[in-house]
């Protein structure tokens, strides 16, 4: 049997809970199943004191002591033995409240919150830095995936230069059954609503606002830039159909919902929307509910972060860390570092217009099938500088109109818009054209310095 050498004392820390949802009662089950480990491994036990809830007669998945729980943020917020908030109530108010509540009265905070810290987050931080506090915030992107600390420490020595992310879960699930089963946008929302992958209220899913929020603290973790979550370019998923879906398919693409960020030395291009991802491509390969996120960083080149975006465990498993690391603080006498969110200092800027992005294009546009059709749809786009790479369209019967599938060759984002526009208003045309971007294929990896050996 080994000898223990040396054993630190373990010191307890009080922790006060905000929620015990879906999250919240993750982080209690993981803090009593790994409890003894967690304490091996920082000499300290995160002991949670009280939780607060809204309704102390709900039923819960999982037995609590009524004991723990509270209606009364001030039996959290203004006890003097909490050192740690850990807020999983969702939503920005009262979170946001509570959270400069926790900060005024120096404690640290871990969230999961995403809305709250892209819509919020410059006070916040603000307040934390100001009193040498920290807010830790792992869960608030692609849940249990660990790529914010993969961004903040893995690859605190490069330097990134993109990232591109399935950070939404219920639009991959929707997309993804929409490709197995042929199935409507309306029925696969139903299922994933059926199956608990969708909310009674999709909006913020599926029409890329959480992702956004999700690229706005991605950007500020890769490059310390702060930018608001509004001002990002965000496409839905509703406006895929079946039909682009098989033509996709049929093309050698899968449709994706990506957040894609590209750090230059200026604005960062900042964008979400479904896109034509080439079959062959890593993500490509994401399924269901799952996230990822591929970094592009300039001396490690490409690499991946994969797994379970949501769900009880996964969250609670990143915010159970994010509680573990603040307790590494307090233990280490190290508290009071530059803030985990990202840089010493942020700055602020405005995402830069997409107007120049260069990418090939996926466009149906809906005419009715007349002689003459095709040269003008053709010319038109001429006309703008869009060129045409590939053309593809169903035969229709007599009389029915046509879906004229096009895919450009690369074009910058404006002649894209300003043809689209034109179509759009066109006499000929039957309803407004459907447009996806398409992802560039990954270039075969090349070997560096000497290639493997
Ligand atoms: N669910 C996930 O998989 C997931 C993944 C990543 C991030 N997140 C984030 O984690 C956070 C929590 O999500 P969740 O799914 O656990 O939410 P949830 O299941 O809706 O739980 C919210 C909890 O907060 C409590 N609460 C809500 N409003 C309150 C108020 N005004 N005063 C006191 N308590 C209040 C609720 O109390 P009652 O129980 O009494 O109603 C409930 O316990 C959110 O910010 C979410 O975006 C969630």
């Amino acid at each position: 049997m080994g000898t223990r050498l040396r054993s630190a004392p373990v010191r307890s820390i009080h922790i006060g809970m905000l929620g015990l949802g879906n999250v919240g009662q993750g982080v209690l089950r993981i803090l009593a199943e790994n409890g003894a480990a967690i304490q091996d491994r920082i000499a300290a036990e995160p002991v949670i004191g009280r939780v607060l809830v809204r309704d102390l007669a709900k039923a819960r998945e999982l037995e609590v002591d009524p004991a723990l729980l509270t209606l009364d943020p001030d039996d959290i917020l203004e006890d003097p033995d909490v050192r740690v908030v850990v807020e999983l109530i969702g939503g920005i108010e009262p979170a946001r409240t509570y959270v400069l509540r926790a900060l005024e009265a120096g404690k640290h905070v871990v969230t999961a919150n995403k809305a709250l810290l892209a819509e919020r987050g410059e006070e916040l931080f603000a307040a934390a830095a100001a009193r040498g506090l920290s807010i830790y915030f792992e869960g608030s992107v692609a849940g249990g995936i660990p790529v914010l600390r993969a961004l903040r420490e893995g690859l605190a020595s490069d330097r990134i230069d993109r990232v591109i992310g399935i950070v939404n879960g219920t639009s991959n699930y929707i997309l993804d059954a929409m490709s197995r089963t042929g199935a409507s946008y309306e029925q696969a929302l139903a299922a994933a609503q059926a199956a608990g992958f969708a909310e009674a209220d999709p909006t913020l899913d599926v029409e890329g606002g959480d992702a956004a929020h999700k690229l706005a603290l991605l950007t500020l973790v890769c490059v310390g830039v702060r930018v608001d979550p509004d001002q990002i370019h965000t496409d839905g998923i509703t406006r895929v159909r079946p039909f682009d879906i098989r033509m996709a398919a049929e093309l050698g693409y899968v449709i994706k919902s990506l957040a894609i960020g590209e750090f230059g030395d200026g604005r960062p291009r900042l964008r979400v929307h479904p896109t034509f991802v080439p079959r062959d491509h890593i993500l490509a390969g994401v399924h269901g509910s799952y996230n990822a996120v591929e970094v592009s960083s300039r001396a490690l080149g490409q690499s991946m972060y994969y797994g379970k975006g949501a769900g009880m465990m996964p969250t609670g498993v990143a915010v159970v860390s994010d509680i573990i690391e603040v307790c590494r603080d307090i233990v280490g006498f190290s508290e009071g570092g530059p803030p985990p969110g990202a840089f010493r200092e942020v700055r602020a800027l405005e995402p830069a217009p997409l107007d120049e992005l260069e990418c090939e294009n996926y466009l149906c546009v809906h005419v009715p099938n007349v002689p003459g059709v095709l040269g003008k749809v053709a010319s038109c786009l001429g006309r703008h500088g869009v060129s045409i790479k590939r053309m593809n369209q169903d035969t229709p019967g007599a009389g029915e109109p046509i879906d004229m599938v096009i895919l450009t060759e690369r074009t910058a984002e404006a002649k894209v818009r300003a043809a689209l526009a034109e179509l759009d208003t066109f006499d000929l045309s039957l309803m407004p054209s459907h447009r996806f971007r398409i992802l560039e294929s990954e270039a075969p990896a090349q070997a560096v310095d000497g290639g493997p050996r």
